[in-house]
């Protein structure tokens, strides 16, 4: 893994999950902005990669994994900005038929994996002086959807962690920012249907989903506000879609 150290006065942003989707698409952003960028994910070819494009530091991270996040976290002194990113769901079964181990699967990733990177990160955070926590969670942390339990719940719970914080850091100097969005094309659809790309290309047929780009550019938007300002919380869907259980196809 590339192990570049970034110079002592350059900003430092640790993007997790950032092997695709919206995490690879905001280390773009945020190196971009002059950011030095730390990017984790468990495919790691594809970190190397992105490290070469955008002048990042990639590293193995698994978030569902304390040794792994132990690791990844060594030697981070300086951190100014975390952006906890990784995640995803897993299925869509009712909750009659719900399969445990994509629950717990959820869970680790969603709402543990957050809570161990953000507990890791907290003291560099906040000897930032200007710390920032980006938590994506969705629109699936605002409302159910049937068939959808096991992912509405953990990311209720992932959003509950993070606006937690929001009180328990009153005071500090670390800003937190919630982005719930709603369809974007990613591997995402993917993911939950297990490699099916039928299934997944289905979900976004007939209508225009967000693209990882625009979820970005939202981020970068947050991350480029002056101290004093934070942004609590920004939920964003495509024109097509009203709400998880509505959406119009057109197309
Ligand atoms: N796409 C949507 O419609 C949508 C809507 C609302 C919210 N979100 C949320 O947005 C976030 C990013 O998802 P995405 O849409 O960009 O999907 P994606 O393309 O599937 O990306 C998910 C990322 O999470 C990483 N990841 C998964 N498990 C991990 C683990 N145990 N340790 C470290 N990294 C892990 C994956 O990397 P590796 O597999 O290489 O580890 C990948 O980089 C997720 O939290 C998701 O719940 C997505």
């Amino acid at each position: 893994m590339s192990t570049d150290t970034s110079s002592p006065d350059r900003r430092v942003a640790v993007v997790t999950g950032a092997s695709s989707g919206i995490g690879a698409a905001t280390a773009r952003t945020l190196a971009a902005q002059g950011f030095h960028v730390v990017i984790g994910a468990r495919r790691t070819d594809r970190l190397e990669s992105l490290a070469a494009e955008i002048g990042a530091t990639a590293r193995s991270l698994d978030v569902t994994d304390d040794a792994s996040v132990a690791a990844f976290c060594d030697g981070l002194d300086r951190v100014d900005v975390l952006v906890n990113n990784a995640g995803g769901a897993k299925g869509l079964a009712t909750v009659a038929e719900a399969d445990l181990d994509d629950w717990r699967w959820m869970w680790e990733t969603n709402v543990l994996g957050t809570l161990r990177l953000t507990r890791a990160l907290l003291p560099a955070l906040e000897a930032s002086g200007d710390g920032l926590v980006v938590t994506i969670t969705s629109i699936a942390a605002l409302e159910a959807y049937d068939n959808g339990a096991g992912y509405t719940s953990a990311k209720h719970a992932q959003g509950v962690l993070h606006r937690t914080l929001r009180f328990e850091l009153l005071g500090k100097p670390i800003r937190l920012t919630e982005i719930a969005p709603g369809m974007v094309e990613t591997e995402f659809s993917l993911v939950r249907f297990d490699g099916d790309q039928e299934k997944a290309d289905a979900v976004y047929d007939g209508l225009t989903p967000l693209t990882a780009d625009d979820v970005a550019e939202v981020i970068g938007f947050v991350a480029s506000r002056p101290p004093h300002v934070n942004l609590d919380q920004i939920v964003l869907k495509p024109r097509d879609q009203a709400s998880a259980r509505r959406n119009v196809r057109t197309g």
